[in-house]
């Protein structure tokens, strides 16, 4: 087994580490782990994260220096001691004493979760090695669907009630979408563990869309768990929690503590006598295009947790020990003090679903809505004792924050464009109204035409910079503002007022556009840095993508407008089919499949699929989403107001709801 190790490692790794000494000292430290009691099972499921080369260019220090396993923890608790939860009895990784962290740490995660090996070897939980070194101390159970446990979730307690969910009839349309879903199903050690990007046929050269990409899978997720099947969600889950970056290292570029991966790939590789075993192999963005941090990721990760809590009732996934610490190392990632001034999240371009240089770097909404909704499902998930009490509080201050910034800051109606149109600039005061030092020029004639007349209509703008408003609609930032309540009540109606007053421009043929309008001409040459995947008009850059249809079938539910998804639903069914499923539409009124756009595109699929299974059961839709929270409000530590800093009141936090 441990040769079996040294040939993954040698096959997969040897290229990223700096030099030959730090690559002897993991060899070394291998045959340490085969000293050690953590001898593995049959199955070894083996998850790729990326190791430090830094630490083994000292050689000296491997020894003498705190253990790679004990620095981890160290530093969580240097960091911030009440956040983390160490595993007790956990000792040093690599000193001379033989003792297995590993070991240990199996047997408390044990108490956690039921497990069996991908064997089925019910006395052994499976160990994901990590390259054998930096083992994220944490096990995963046996990801197969285990009826007892099932059968455990008391009724009561089950989120969701199913009651008249089965037995609704599939049309001809739902039927192929359910079996090219299933035809998309990724299987690791025999279970399936995700979908891959896009599935044609007639495809040759993939890319990287034949892997699984966490944001992709979460309406395929929503469509498996909407339909009984929670299986596969759970695996996900327990799997990429496996992917998380474990250590924060900068030199080589190896990604930050807490991290997600954009996607991952099950690869089969070779062991001697024709035998094979499969890894998963992740990519943290060093493998992307324009090698973009998928910081989305494990904002999708924590609401894909909750959802999976809300739909099964199975909550205890969400309480196990490594999940709890998964939940924390994400929240801690993007709860990290830096330079910033504001309490939304400071991001690269290209974060997110937009994975291309598209002007978004800075506060885009989508990453704020992203990360209000993940912060909210958090707060919900976190197991409230004396060492989460920090993280929480923490949480809640920085929600309250966040929903006060960009309510007050982020929102233009008709107003308010006025008010900017007749800012005066240059303010040096506490009390400026012009706080970002907006220059009244960036008005542009296509706003002031756009926006709606009415008071009842508005959007959130893009983004947020000093002396920069990006007043482009993006949907999927100011859909998650619906849905997870960071927008008020009456803005949040007022989006959808928007979007049907505005219908020919956001859905005309297909929806929904992913952003309106597109950048031309010079924009486009500076923003995009010319790029010719993001044309005006197409893909990123003002393209048509229907995977954005579920969250604004789930939006529309939550405002009580159902009826405005069932339209889209209804447009987007008419063409899906026939155009066999893209993943984007072109034109201003998305009236062509996308110029590059890949075919059979799982999210596209899924996602139509979960519109359908939504609208047939608003019920289970209202578990997704969050109601306005007034003790947040309420709660709410400080105000940015014309007068400066102050305290809120319960009056601050009423007149917010009404704004
Ligand atoms: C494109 C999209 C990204 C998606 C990926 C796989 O890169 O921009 O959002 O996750 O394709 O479908």
């Amino acid at each position: 087994m441990l040769d079996a190790i040294k040939l993954v490692i040698n096959n997969e790794h040897k290229k990223a580490f700096c030099n030959l000494r730090s690559w002897t000292l993991i060899m070394n430290a291998i045959t340490f782990l085969g000293n050690s009691t953590m001898i593995p099972s049959q199955c070894i499921l083996r998850a790729f994260t990326r190791i430090s080369p830094s630490k083994y260019i000292r050689d000296t220090s491997f020894r003498s220096y705190p253990s790679r396993f004990s620095s981890c923890i160290n530093q969580y608790r240097n960091a911030d001691s009440d956040r983390i939860i160490r595993p007790t009895n956990a000792v040093p990784f690599c000193t001379d004493r033989q003792s297995s962290v590993t070991a240990q740490v199996v047997s408390e995660a044990r108490s956690h979760s039921a497990s069996t090996t991908c064997a089925n070897d019910t006395t052994l939980d499976q160990i994901y090695t990590k390259n054998g070194l930096n083992v994220k101390p944490l096990v995963v159970e046996r990801l197969k669907r285990d009826e007892k446990d099932e059968e455990a979730v008391n009724e009561d307690e089950k989120g969701v009630k199913r009651d008249g969910f089965e037995g609704v009839k599939c049309n001809d349309v739902e039927e192929e979408a359910w079996r090219l879903l299933r035809d998309s199903i990724v299987t690791y050690c025999d279970s399936p563990v995700g979908t891959v990007a896009a599935k044609d046929p007639t495809d040759t050269t993939p890319s990287n869309y034949d892997q699984v990409f966490i944001r992709d899978f979460v309406p395929s997720a929503l469509a498996f768990l909407l339909k009984g099947e929670s299986e596969i969600v759970r695996n996900f889950l327990l799997h990429t929690l496996q992917l998380q970056s474990w250590e924060k290292t900068v030199d080589c570029y190896s990604p930050g503590q807490g991290l997600m991966p954009a996607s991952f790939k099950v690869r089969t590789l070779p062991l001697e006598e024709d035998k094979f075993e499969e890894v998963l192999d992740p990519d943290f963005g060093e493998a992307a295009i324009g090698r973009v941090a998928p910081v989305d990721s494990g904002l999708w990760w924590i609401i894909l947790l909750r959802a999976y809590g809300k739909i099964t009732g199975d909550y205890s996934l969400q309480e196990r020990i490594d999940v709890q610490t998964g939940i924390k190392m994400i929240a801690n990632l993007c709860l990290a003090d830096g330079f910033d001034m504001f309490p939304t999240l400071l991001v690269t371009d290209g974060s997110c679903m937009i994975d291309r240089r598209m002007g978004i770097h800075g506060h885009p909404l989508e990453i704020q809505a992203l990360f209000y909704s993940a912060l909210r499902s958090s707060r919900e998930m976190i197991t409230v004792n004396d060492s989460s009490k920090n993280i929480i509080k923490t949480i809640s201050n920085r929600l309250s924050a966040l929903s006060f910034h960009i309510r007050e800051n982020y929102w233009v109606d008709k107003n308010k464009i006025n008010e900017i149109y007749r800012y005066k600039t240059e303010e040096y005061s506490m009390d400026a109204t012009n706080k970002f030092n907006i220059y009244p020029e960036q008005v542009s004639p296509w706003l002031m035409d756009w926006v709606p007349e009415s008071p009842e209509s508005g959007f959130l703008i893009g983004n947020l910079q000093p002396a920069h408003m990006d007043f482009r609609f993006f949907t999927l930032g100011n859909l998650w503002s619906i849905i997870s309540s960071l927008g008020t009540p009456k803005q949040n109606q007022a989006i959808l007022n928007l979007v049907e007053e505005k219908w020919d421009d956001l859905v005309g043929h297909m929806p929904l556009k992913i952003c309106y309008p597109a950048l031309e001409s010079s924009e486009w040459h500076i923003i995009t840095g010319s790029d010719p995947k993001n044309t005006p008009w197409s893909y990123h850059n003002g393209g048509s993508w229907p995977t954005l249809l579920w969250q604004f079938t789930l939006a529309c539910i939550k405002m009580g407008r159902p009826e405005l998804a069932e339209k889209a639903v209804t447009l987007a069914e008419k063409r899906l089919q026939a155009d066999r499923w893209p993943e984007y539409y072109d034109t201003r009124d998305g009236k062509f499949i996308g110029k590059q756009s890949r075919l059979y595109q799982t999210w596209t699929i899924a996602g139509f699929l979960t519109s359908k299974q939504l609208l047939q059961n608003p019920e289970i839709a209202s578990s997704l989403f969050w109601e306005e929270d007034l003790e947040l409000l309420e709660s709410c530590v400080c105000v940015l107001t014309k007068s400066g800093r102050k305290k809120c009141s319960r009056a601050a936090a009423k007149s917010q709801i009404l704004i």
